[in-house]
């Protein structure tokens, strides 16, 4: 069996903290997979004064997965618009079109104390988000800002999706909603949007042609968002479109009690590489000083294991580690407790 490889690409903030604790759990239990490290973001800004370079796409590309930490801080607020951190990120799921964003919500037993919400509403609780994560209104043309008009100045984007792009994601969401619970929640603004209809429309064909096995139903975004927090646990699988799979993923995340437990996958047609990052930001406030929680980090890697890497049986272990390192009362200050980044790594390797 030919070795496999990931390349690390740490970024910014909390990133390169979270991502080194993710890389010493892969080399413990993957210790023949090939690790190569690049630079993104503001990481890549400093050394290239670009946030992605062509270099570092071509080494995602020829790669089995890529883990990501995260992008972004204050350092580069003032950077030009398309030379930011986050364009670097954009750039790189767009190049390695990544189309279908997998981000679960999950409660680990040991944490429901850190919900807001009450313990019954989200004891249980496991929700899989399926985020467009290519087109819509991130990358949709034409988009700007006319100045010099005074009041009548405007900034607008196209919310664009054709039917070939919410099909391919939508057979995704459905195929993992096959090997779950069966429940499928599409979720736009149909109406007030055209490619809200659209999408409700070709959801609803798809379903009919190929559904199989899966009990299909419609929401608005908004109303989604209301539901999470009401009653989550009616949910199994949510579709959304970039951006509301991007506000309602904070959402569920929270309901898990911190931000910095959640994992997301990012996949593109069978067989190419995925993209995993941490849900979580670069959290300036708390870059350097080695106390971020890396369990989001080492989840994503567990997510590669299992997407990419062709490795469920470690997928597995890893997960259940985590849990019993939980159980055992490891924790970080975002949940509740004490331990700094690398002793939380450590608790869970112990814990393997
Ligand atoms: C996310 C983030 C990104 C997004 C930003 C950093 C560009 O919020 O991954 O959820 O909006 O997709
Ligand atoms: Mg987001």
């Amino acid at each position: 069996m030919t070795s496999k490889n990931l390349l690390l690409l740490p970024g910014d903030g909390i990133g390169p903290e979270v991502t080194a604790q993710a890389r010493c759990v892969a080399e413990h239990l993957m210790p023949d997979l090939n690790i190569d490290t690049g630079l993104v973001g503001g990481a890549s800004i400093d050394a290239h004064g670009e946030p992605l370079t062509v270099d570092t796409m071509v080494l995602a590309k020829q790669s089995d997965a890529v883990l990501l930490g995260a992008v972004g801080g204050p350092k580069w607020n003032d950077v030009e618009r398309h030379l930011r951190p986050e364009m670097g990120l954009l750039q790189l799921r767009k190049g390695m079109d990544v189309f279908a964003n997998l981000r679960p919500a999950f409660c680990f037993p040991a944490l429901l104390e850190a919900s807001s919400l009450k313990r019954d509403v989200v004891e249980g609780l496991d929700i899989m988000i399926v985020r467009e994560l290519t087109s819509g209104v991130y990358f949709g043309e034409p988009r700007g800002i006319e100045r010099g008009l005074g009041d009548k100045s405007f900034g607008f984007e196209t919310s664009r999706y054709t039917a070939g792009e919410i099909k391919r994601v939508a057979r995704v969401a459905m195929d993992i909603a096959r090997g779950r619970g069966g429940q499928l929640c599409s979720t736009e603004k149909a109406n007030v949007m055209e490619s809200g209809l659209f999408w409700r429309e070709t959801v609803t064909e798809l379903h009919a042609a190929c559904g199989d096995g899966v009990e299909l139903r419609h929401m608005y975004a908004d109303a989604c968002a209301m539901e999470l927090v009401r009653q989550p646990k009616q949910f199994d699988v949510i579709l959304a479109a970039n951006l509301f799979g991007d506000i309602l993923s904070d959402a569920a995340a929270m309901l898990t009690g911190s931000i910095g437990m959640l994992p997301s996958a990012s996949l593109g047609v069978d067989g190419a590489p995925g993209l995993y990052e941490p849900v979580h930001g670069s959290a300036p406030d708390i870059a350097g000083q080695g106390v971020a929680n890396p369990c989001a980090a080492i989840l994503s890697l567990e997510m590669a294991f299992r997407w990419s890497l062709n490795q469920p049986g470690l997928a597995d272990r890893l997960f259940a580690a985590v849990s019993k390192a939980l159980e055992a009362g490891a924790r970080t200050k975002d949940v509740g407790g004490a331990l700094s980044t690398a002793e939380m790594g450590d608790a869970i390797i112990a814990a393997l």
